[in-house]
């Protein structure tokens, strides 16, 4: 009988030597689950940049990474529904662009180990992402497009100037653009400018939202907004008309038809966000990932919008 035991034993000794060396051959596969809010130009640029780099980085360190992309139709209910099938397919690391797919991933990750890496949110503070942006307290960081609203409203100085009344058109339900209509409130207040909003709650009410204002307003202003962003090409058209001049807060808004923007460029933020996400993945704590705001802004103009509406933007082409 002992000696049986002593077989059994040695037996399994050997086989878990031998599944050990089989485990140091094989390459660890990680798990992504990647929720984008809505398929539109600049959350779509971020993802191409964000999948290349990653596919790069994997390739290089020998690491295998399977990316299950998830488009959520700008519709919280989807979102809530994706992010919760993550948590249940228990991913490595959730990515989440713009900002309520990240707050849905935020959302549904509570009380597991599974952390975020957010993409593009303007105001992750205001969205309650985190607390401070250079030590993430939780499971969540990532990149941010912090929009630099004096900027634009110095840039509309320049291009337009005199602009008494701007009208803005945002989505009230997107925590990113209700916190840089405030700045944008207060800044233009302290020169005594005024600014009218037309909230809409869907892309279809763009186009009247944009009606409502053209005949009061000298200049629209749009935020980085997402639900605006589906339908900038039918806003844009209806400004055109009446010859106002559109200022918004990304360079693929002004590729739909505004008329020129201070931004951040989507390509650099998507490769960083791809860097974070490798880090996290290959074992490094969130904490220790701070949030990046992206700094570098530079200038977007339409030159075929400018000339419909004549205004002189050569100072700007490329
Ligand atoms: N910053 C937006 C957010 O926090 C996402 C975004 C990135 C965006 N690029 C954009 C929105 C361009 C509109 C247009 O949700």
């Amino acid at each position: 009988m002992k000696k049986f035991i002593t077989i059994i034993l040695s037996l399994t000794l050997a086989l878990t030597v031998l599944t050990s060396c089989a485990d140091t051959n094989q390459v660890d596969t990680f798990k992504i689950g990647l929720i984008q809010l809505v398929e539109h130009s600049s959350l779509d640029e971020i993802r191409t940049a964000f999948t290349d780099q990653i596919a790069e980085s994997a390739k290089k360190n020998g690491l295998q990474i399977e990316i299950d992309y998830q488009n959520a139709q700008n519709d919280m209910t989807t979102i809530n529904t994706i992010c919760q099938k993550f948590v249940a397919d228990n991913v490595d690391l959730i990515v989440a662009i713009a900002t309520p797919a990240a707050q849905g991933a935020a959302a549904a990750v509570q009380g597991t180990n599974i952390p975020v890496i957010f993409s593009a949110i303007t105001d992750p503070i205001a969205a309650e992402l985190v607390l401070d942006l250079d030590a993430p307290e939780g499971n969540i960081t990532g990149t941010s497009d912090a929009i630099p609203v004096d900027k634009i409203f110095d840039l509309a100085d320049e291009l337009t100037p005199g602009n008494k009344k701007y009208g803005v058109v945002y989505n009230l339900g997107e925590d990113n653009s209700v916190s840089v209509v405030k700045q944008a409130k207060e800044y233009l207040e302290s020169k005594g400018i005024e600014l009218i909003e037309s909230p809409i709650t869907s892309s279809t009410e763009a186009q009247l939202a944009a009606q409502n204002l053209v005949g009061k307003c000298d200049a629209i202003f749009v935020p980085i907004d997402n639900t605006v962003a589906n339908a900038m090409s039918i806003l844009a058209e209806e400004a055109i008309k009446t010859k106002t001049p559109v200022y918004a807060a990304a360079d693929s808004l002004v590729g739909d038809g505004a008329l020129a923007s201070v931004g951040v460029n989507y390509t650099n933020l998507g490769k960083q966000t791809a860097d974070m996400a490798l880090k996290a993945i290959t074992g490094t704590a969130i904490k220790d990932i701070p949030v990046e705001v992206l700094k570098d802004n530079s200038v977007t103009v339409n030159t075929d919008t400018a000339t419909k509406i004549g205004v002189d933007v050569s100072k700007y082409a490329k």
